[in-house]
């Protein structure tokens, strides 16, 4: 029963917010004259001088105390005396862990979305740096039309930016304050909920005791926004392993995030972003092993919720991790900007610029011109060229409404840069997308 009873060995880590909130509490049963003032103070002083412990020597394992709540009552009875026993009356350890947990997730909140404002200011600088430098964009990836980088590195700003929208959303949905619904159902004691719901900076007290006690939904929303924004990074993970490959060479990834091999002395091998993939599944499997724990459980608190807290704790140590490895993969790789140009420029990737050069130029139906395309691709395939290397007369063999003209349209610059409606890859478009975000990152420094 002690070993499988016992979760100090990880919630340990609440010690400072369990603190803070037995603080705020033994104020408020003071200033509602539960205990005496003199009480009050007491408590207060010594629960300062355990923190003062745990900071320098960290929190003692004690498996029969069970949790860091008992750990934090006993120590402090041994250094107050019975006097302690006063700061348990009209609460209950499942508001207390309920209070402990929303205020660490709180914080791990406002610390992810700190990490991702710094992922999003590394994309924004090295698009701009890179508006117009070309790329193959891909579907399937297989080459498609040719891209700017800056466009690309932007994509991973939007699904950044999502995530801290998510971030926020949550952040904003759980402050509320559990502390005061006691073990289920309230308590008889005149308590004064807002009073502690202020003190610890929540916007409200919750409005339902079995639900603040049995509500584990903010750290269920933390593991999806988690695992969602991991799965982004995993993605922009995934981009660097594919683009430092020898075969593609588009990227050199900084020393500082890259090992060598034990037996081949020429690789470099991007462990840091194979991790960054890697974690994403151990934090999908957090979000979902939280997810199982929950749903069969009946109001209200159950020994199961214990097991909330290691799933949240550990995705958000990797998570952190993987914001910080992107963060300075991003910020420090070399883009060799000519390697990605020539693989934009095989691959027939202006085929689609051809058609829609058909189209406008020579009013051909979307559907033929793209016919008479396929025609001239398969004509570079066989004769080994690239479309801008055909002949004249070749082409017009093909179709003779094609004119000299068209060469303008089939250089990977002209293709980019005719994609410059909202949103598209132009430089243009791409240049003024990066001032946006500019924007918007200025505004929150605020
Ligand atoms: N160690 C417990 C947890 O983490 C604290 C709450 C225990 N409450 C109870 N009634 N046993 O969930």
């Amino acid at each position: 029963m002690r070993e499988i009873n016992a979760s100090i060995p990880f919630d340990k880590a609440l010690w400072s917010q369990d603190i803070a909130a037995s603080k705020a509490h033994v104020t408020m049963l003071g200033a509602q004259n539960i205990v005496t003032a003199e009480d009050a103070a007491t408590i207060s002083k010594g629960l300062d001088q355990v923190a003062a412990e745990y900071a320098s020597n960290g929190v003692p394992e004690d498996w029969d105390l069970e949790d860091i709540h008992m750990t934090t009552e006993s120590r402090l009875a041994e250094l107050i005396g019975p006097v302690a026993g006063r700061l348990h009356t009209a609460r209950s350890r499942n508001d207390q862990v309920a209070t402990d947990f929303r205020l660490w997730v709180r914080q791990s909140f406002d610390d992810l979305d700190a990490g991702l404002l710094a992922l999003q200011h590394a994309l924004v600088a090295r698009a701009d740096e890179h508006v117009a430098s070309i790329m193959p964009g891909f579907t399937h990836l297989q080459t498609a039309q040719p891209v700017t980088m800056g466009h690309h590195l932007l994509a991973y700003y939007e699904m950044i930016a999502r995530d801290r929208s998510r971030i926020n959303d949550a952040r904003r949905r759980m402050n509320e304050s559990p502390l005061g619904s006691a073990a289920l159902a309230g308590t008889g004691f005149p308590i004064d909920r807002q009073a502690t719901s202020d003190v610890l900076g929540f916007d409200r007290p919750t409005a339902n005791s079995l639900d603040a006690v049995s509500d584990r939904d903010f750290a269920l929303d933390y593991l999806m926004a988690a695992a969602q924004c991991s799965l982004h990074l995993s993605r922009l993970a995934e981009e660097f392993i594919i683009w430092a490959s020898q075969p593609f060479g588009f990227v050199r990834l900084p020393d500082t995030l890259s090992t060598g091999s034990s037996i081949m002395p020429q690789k470099k091998n991007p462990d840091a972003a194979e991790l960054v993939r890697g974690h994403a599944g151990r934090i999908i499997g957090a979000a979902t092993a939280l997810m199982v724990t929950m749903k069969g459980l009946p109001l209200a608190y159950s020994k199961d919720m214990q097991d909330d807290k290691p799933p949240v704790f550990e995705a958000a140590g990797l998570l952190a991790l993987s914001i910080a490895a992107m963060t300075g993969m991003v910020a420090d790789s070399q883009f060799n900007t000519q390697r990605m140009r020539q693989a934009a420029e095989l691959g027939y990737a202006t085929a689609t610029d051809l058609a829609d050069w058909l189209v406008t130029e020579a009013d051909i139906p979307f559907r033929e011109a793209h016919h008479i395309t396929g025609a001239v691709v398969k004509l570079a395939e066989t004769e080994g060229l690239s479309l801008d290397q055909i002949p004249l007369a070749k082409l017009q063999e093909i179709d003779q409404r094609i004119d000299e003209r068209v060469f303008a349209a089939l250089s990977v610059d002209a293709s980019v840069a005719a994609r410059s409606s909202y949103g598209g890859t132009a430089p243009s478009q791409v240049q003024s997308q990066v001032e946006r975000a500019k924007a918007q990152l200025a505004k929150e420094r605020t």
